[in-house]
């Protein structure tokens, strides 16, 4: 061998590690084939209404982030075409049931559910001004979901918009569904009243929800507010995860929009409400860096699906208000993102997870869990690049 064949190939593995800038980035890099695996598995899987929208969120920021709402502009086209966001837009839109509800319409459309629908909203409404061909399809599907939440959903008797389609029940999970559409809708129409209607459907979820645990004042999971009565009074890690995601981007949409000026309080409460449940939750965090499944209530099994969602919004808030939220959280968040990443089985799935419908055990693989694996890796890079 010569000694330049001997050169070449090491000049070949120096070259993009000299590019880098931080180690940081070189990190991110060598996830990329394991983000790959985690994207594939999380499209491989069947999807309800709920994982439908979760999956098109992780997507857009993923895939498409310059029409996610941590973009600097992503109200209007900036001729680009969201293609892979777009894709999963359509089908929630094929699978809307006749009362409004995105793709709700598999298993007879009988889950339940009066919010997870709402979940694909945002990326269905994204369609109006980056598909324009089909913009009255894409208007007509969101139009029907937001009239579905607003005008047919049960609400409890504080006015929150029911979780449930058939009694007034809050679950933290209902922040992430709902809230933050309501919100994109209300910035992409430059609608005020909807943007301030987003920040009180959280207000009130919190106020239902919120008790007094070991590490401070977290969400408990489902109150049924027909029979006045705990369905799930544990604080289960996903369940914040859930809440924390919604309040996040409802507080980013309206920071970008032309009435921010005047809801500088709204904004700065949705973030302080961000901040008590990473604060609660990081405290608990195991000696696996995971966060336990239950705080109470429920069992303790590290959780990557949970741990992955907070991480993620720890890093988005971070990028976003430094001051407020340093190195404290992207400290945690490294050390849970290095546990959810080294744990990543060949197939791609993110693991050990909760069961998604029974919340007390393990499952093999949840959608969305790969959802909020890929929301951290945007967070992650993100934050790198800012
Ligand atoms: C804002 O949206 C609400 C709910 O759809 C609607 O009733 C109201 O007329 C809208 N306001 C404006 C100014 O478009
Ligand atoms: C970070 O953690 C240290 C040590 O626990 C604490 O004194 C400090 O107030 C924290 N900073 C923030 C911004 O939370
Ligand atoms: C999980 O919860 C169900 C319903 O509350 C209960 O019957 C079951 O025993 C629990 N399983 C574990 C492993 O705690």
């Amino acid at each position: 061998m010569s000694a330049l064949s001997r050169l070449i190939p090491l000049v070949v593995l120096l070259l993009p590690i000299c590019a880098l800038g931080s180690s940081d980035e070189a990190d991110f890099q060598a996830w990329s084939g394991t983000a790959n695996a985690i994207r594939s598995a999380m499209q491989a899987s069947i999807r309800t209404s709920w994982e439908q929208g979760t999956a098109a969120g992780a997507i857009l920021e993923w895939n498409d982030a310059e029409y996610s709402v941590f973009a600097p502009n992503p109200f209007v086209s900036n001729g680009q075409f969201p293609l892979d966001s777009l894709q999963y837009a359509y089908s929630a839109a094929v699978r809307q049931t006749p009362d409004g509800r995105l793709s709700q319409n598999i298993n007879d459309a009988l889950d339940g559910a009066a919010l997870d629908g709402a979940s694909a909203g945002s990326v269905v409404l994204m369609g109006t001004f980056t598909d324009t061909g089909r913009a009255s399809y894409w208007e007509n599907a969101a139009d029907a979901e937001l009239n579905y939440i607003l005008n047919v959903a049960p609400r409890t008797r504080t006015g929150a918009i029911s979780a449930r389609d058939d009694s007034a029940q809050y679950w933290s999970d209902g922040v992430y569904m709902g809230f933050p559409f309501i919100a994109y809708y209300g910035a992409v129409k430059n609608n005020g009243t909807l943007l301030q209607i987003a920040y009180d459907q959280c207000r009130l979820y919190r106020d239902a929800l919120l008790i007094d645990g070991p590490t401070g004042k977290l969400w408990a999971h489902i109150y049924d507010d027909t029979t006045s009565s705990w369905i799930d009074e544990g604080i289960w890690a996903t369940g914040n995860g859930w809440a924390a995601l919604g309040m996040l981007r409802v507080a980013v949409t309206i920071q970008k929009t032309s009435f921010y000026s005047s809801m500088t309080s709204q904004v700065s409460d949705l973030l302080s409400w961000v901040k008590e449940i990473l604060d609660g939750e990081f405290a608990a965090l195991g000696s696996d860096n995971l966060l336990p499944d239950y705080l109470t209530g429920g069992p303790n099994f590290g959780d990557a699906s949970s741990s992955a969602a907070l991480a993620s919004v720890a890093y988005r808030v971070a990028t976003l208000c430094p001051d407020q939220f340093g190195s404290n959280y992207t400290v945690i968040a490294a050390n849970i993102r290095d546990a959810v990443l080294g744990g990543v089985t060949n197939l791609g799935t993110v693991s050990p997870v909760v069961n998604t419908l029974i919340w007390n055990e393990t499952g093999l693989l949840s959608t969305e869990a790969q959802a909020f694996t890929l929301m951290m890796l945007s967070g992650w890079r993100d934050w790198i690049g800012a």
